[in-house]
């Protein structure tokens, strides 16, 4: 119970991972929670969404001093529908948040286990959980439906002691808790979070206080709660409070009223340590933009109805009510917010807003990878797109935290390997397939958001179940597989992860093969055998967001060249992951597939000069980035992908999906020069156009801030940051091979291949990798050219230098030269 909605601060439990003989298998924690059962608190009244008070949650207990002395330890194994914390003995235990996590809940719900042997005392205890809705019943995605996964909150949770004369319950979930509303008195994850510290009595954590108010808990009983086999011990890094930001400006847009710009656009809440006298009543308002009045406007992140258009407030706002107790703190822990400005009103004269603090929120993931370079404003591009990922890296990885902090899967498709570059997101990834898996439907298809409150079916909202399925979003399902294979190299969870890959893939061709375009079927009345293979019908949002290109959401659109390149890609890759499992039918079935992609693709959308029909930056950056253009005919593509940019006044012009892909196809086919001067391009649309606006995190649109000032969608996107893969792979040089064997993927085999450009003197990058540390760094003086590399012993690395020359290198320290007199210097362009 740290400093928060409740005061009396202790220091946190010790956070338990859980030992092979308590929770390392679904089945240990079963039966760890096998005495206890499902409760749920005494709600006569559900209010509506967003207005829902969390409940209290208590049990008295006494505990033996023999068992006590007779126990290694004792853990807590929790669990809830809901989001829940929970205290011992007037103590937080842990130091999680938002615990149990976002799963695909009705497959698979994480089970916390705590180590509380030193908060047990003999004699009386007293357990507390405070849970409020969170994912399972309150708000959150594009239109913010509540009751997601069910109507009721409900607590499982058990105390079990493991000593020398065996295990033993304490105390479990069951009919003898009590429970009350208090002083949280809405919490929702959109919405925001309300507490009036006068209904808080702090005897309440410790077993005291009035017993008015309380009403015996009512048991949780239905189908989802009798089936335990859902119940799985708590997988990855938890979400943590991982940093707090003081405010760097405050001002006062009216009287009453305070912004405060902590600078960075974040994920999560602020902790107020001045509350006022009592009775004050403060509201707090998070945003990522200000208005012309300098205060905090969230229009731009307002969503709306599909079906009806209506627009939805923009949530995110707080309140507290302040009692008057002398260290009395503010910090709201059922909610979090995608903000850099908070806006409290209600301020009454003199009210000290120096301790205010922005708590960074977010899974507690490793850091693995830096960059830097001779340019700042590149380190930078770095540290803002890390931001925009730690931004959206809470339980699951998100499109964004503010408007509808779902798990979109194309999101995390064009991200995930950009995301592996920076922290360690292995288990984090492994976690959401297999939210992924379970969400899958029937016929192979992938919703557009995982975890899907409707599960492996329709929800019954029309754009949802017609947008299920895109190419770009479902191909998640082996593309997410494939990178994490290529960083991280276990095939252990290939076997787990394939067989979702292959019903994808399976799901696609079915799709291509059964029907086709009304528009082609016409111009062509008889199909051409290739077009068994070609993917052009169904929903697809297609590039998606390009600049100047309104999102058109059109389910009659022909997307064929962009289906049909991710049916060939999805494709191979599952193939090539089956190959690596040995599975030699995947890989024989998914091979066929991607060729017969390839063909259909390349007889649709490819000239014999190399130029293809439907012409975009997009597609000739797919085209080339998945080898759909045979080898003879990549330059002339290239060349016209360079030409293209030009026509553009030399800006970028991809959306959603190819923008990661641009930078390394240009380096990569002969135009090294052009990828740089993107990088540097200042005007719009660009990176540093964004940066140059104030960006401290990757906007959605390219000209989410217009030139007018006017503001746009999410300022809090991480899919255009995939630029900041290319400051690892081509900028400083460490680059993973296309296409690994069991051997090499993880690290244990790469390519240094270093692209410098005329206007950087030097560029490093230092990987953390499962085979040990890559550094790689090199540095221009006097015509020359060092490259330094440090390799951990059983890595082979393939060296190219900027001079054509190559090197195989091992496992050392090792510093190579070679000539390097780059043409003319580059400056950035405004
Ligand atoms: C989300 C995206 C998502 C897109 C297409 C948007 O509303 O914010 O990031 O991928 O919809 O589904």
């Amino acid at each position: 119970m740290d400093a928060g909605t409740i005061p009396a601060v202790t220091a946190p439990a010790r956070w338990a991972p859980g030992t092979p003989d308590d929770a390392e298998s679904g089945s240990s924690t079963r039966s760890a929670l096998r005495n206890a059962r499902w409760i749920r608190p005494a709600e006569p009244r559900v209010a509506p969404p967003g207005q829902r008070p969390a409940h209290l949650l208590r049990r008295t207990f006494a505990v033996d001093e023999q068992h006590l002395a007779g126990s290694a330890r004792v853990l807590a194994h929790v669990t809830a529908h809901g989001v829940y914390e929970f205290f011992l003995n007037g103590v937080r235990v842990g130091d999680e948040e938002l615990t149990p996590g976002f799963t695909a809940y009705r497959e698979r719900l994480q089970v916390q286990s705590f180590d509380v042997t030193d908060l047990l005392v003999p004699g009386v205890n007293t357990a507390v959980a405070l849970l409020s809705d969170g994912w399972f019943r309150g708000r959150h995605g594009f239109e913010r439906r509540a009751d997601g996964f069910g109507t009721r909150t409900g607590l499982l949770a058990a105390l079990v002691a493991t000593g020398p004369a065996g295990r033993r319950t304490l105390v479990a979930t069951d009919d003898r808790w009590l429970s009350r509303s208090g002083h949280v008195t809405r919490a929702d994850l959109m919405d925001g979070q309300a507490v009036d510290l006068r209904l808080l009595d702090t005897a309440w954590f410790t077993g005291g206080g009035e017993p008015a108010g309380w009403a015996p808990v009512l048991p949780a009983e239905d189908a989802l709660t009798a089936d335990r086999d859902r119940l799985v011990p708590a997988e990855g890094p938890p979400v943590r409070r991982v940093e707090e930001l003081a405010p760097r400006a405050v001002t006062r847009p009216r009287p009453g009223s305070a912004v405060l710009d902590f600078g960075q656009n974040v994920n999560g809440w602020v902790r107020l340590s001045e509350l006022g006298p009592a009775g004050t009543h403060l509201t707090l308002t998070h945003g990522e933009s200000l208005g012309a009045d300098g205060q905090v406007d969230t229009d731009h992140l307002r969503a709306f109805v599909f079906a009806t258009g209506e627009r939805l407030p923009a949530g995110q706002v707080d309140e507290v009510v302040s009692a008057g107790r002398p260290g009395e703190v503010f910090e709201p822990r059922h909610t979090t917010h995608g903000f850099r400005y908070a806006q409290v009103d209600g301020l009454p004269e003199g009210l000290d807003l120096s301790g205010a603090r922005a708590v960074v929120v977010h899974s507690d993931l490793p850091r693995t990878g830096e960059f830097a370079c001779s340019d700042e404003r590149l380190n930078r591009l770095h540290e803002v797109v890390r931001w925009s990922f730690r931004g959206n890296a809470c339980a699951v990885p998100t499109d964004c935290p503010q408007r509808e902090r779902s798990g979109f899967t194309g999101d995390w498709q064009v991200f995930v390997a950009t995301a592996a570059l920076l922290h360690d997101v292995q288990v984090f990834s492994e976690r959401w397939l297999r939210d992924l898996a379970a969400d899958q439907w029937a016929d192979g298809r992938i919703p557009t958001v995982v975890p899907n409150p409707a599960g492996n079916r329709p929800s019954g909202v029309a754009f949802e179940d017609a947008s299920a399925g895109s190419a770009g979003w479902g191909d998640a399902a082996a593309i997410v597989p494939w990178e994490l294979w290529r960083a991280y190299g276990d095939t252990g969870s290939l076997a787990e992860q394939v067989p979702a890959a292959l019903r994808w893939v399976e799901y696609a061709a079915s799709c291509a093969e059964r029907a086709r375009h009304p528009e082609r079927a016409a111009r062509r009345p008889v199909p051409a055998p290739h077009e068994r293979y070609l993917w052009d019908t169904g929903f697809h949002f297609g590039e998606w967001l390009e600049p100047g290109v309104p999102p058109r959401p059109d389910p009659t659109a022909d997307h064929g060249v962009v289906a049909t390149a991710y049916l060939h890609r999805s494709a191979l890759l599952t193939a090539r992951l089956a190959a690596a499992l040995g599975w030699h039918d995947v890989h024989e079935r998914c091979s066929a597939i991607a060729a017969g992609a390839r063909d259909a693709w390349q007889r649709e959308y490819l000239t014999p000069g190399g130029r293809i029909t439907e012409e975009s930056q997009a597609n000739y950056v797919r085209a080339l980035a998945f080898g759909l253009v045979p080898r003879e005919l990549r330059t002339a593509a290239a060349d016209r992908l360079a030409e293209l940019v030009r026509q553009a006044g030399g800006h970028l012009g991809t959306g959603f999906l190819a923008t990661g892909a641009l930078l390394p196809v240009l380096a990569d086919t002969g135009h090294a020069d052009l990828a740089h001067e993107l990088l540097l391009d200042e005007g719009n649309p660009s990176w540093l156009g964004m940066l140059a606006a104030g960006a401290t995190t990757v906007w959605e649109w390219w000209d989410g801030v217009g030139v007018d000032g006017g503001v746009r969608g999410s300022l809090n996107h991480y899919s255009k940051g995939a630029v900041a893969s290319f400051l690892h792979t081509h900028v400083a040089g460490l680059r993973l091979p296309e296409d690994p064997g069991p051997a090499e993927a993880g690290y244990r085999r790469v390519r240094i291949a270093p692209v410098p450009s005329a206007h950087l003197t030097w560029a490093r990058t230092v990987q953390d990798t499962r085979a040990g540390r890559l550094e790689v760094g090199w540095e221009v003086a006097d015509g020359v050219l060092t490259l330094d590399v440090t390799l951990p012993c059983g890595t082979v690395a393939d060296v190219e230098l900027p001079d054509g020359t190559a090197r195989r290198l091992d496992g050392g320290s090792h510093r190579l030269r070679c000539a390097h007199r780059p043409p003319g210097a580059l400056a950035g362009r405004g």
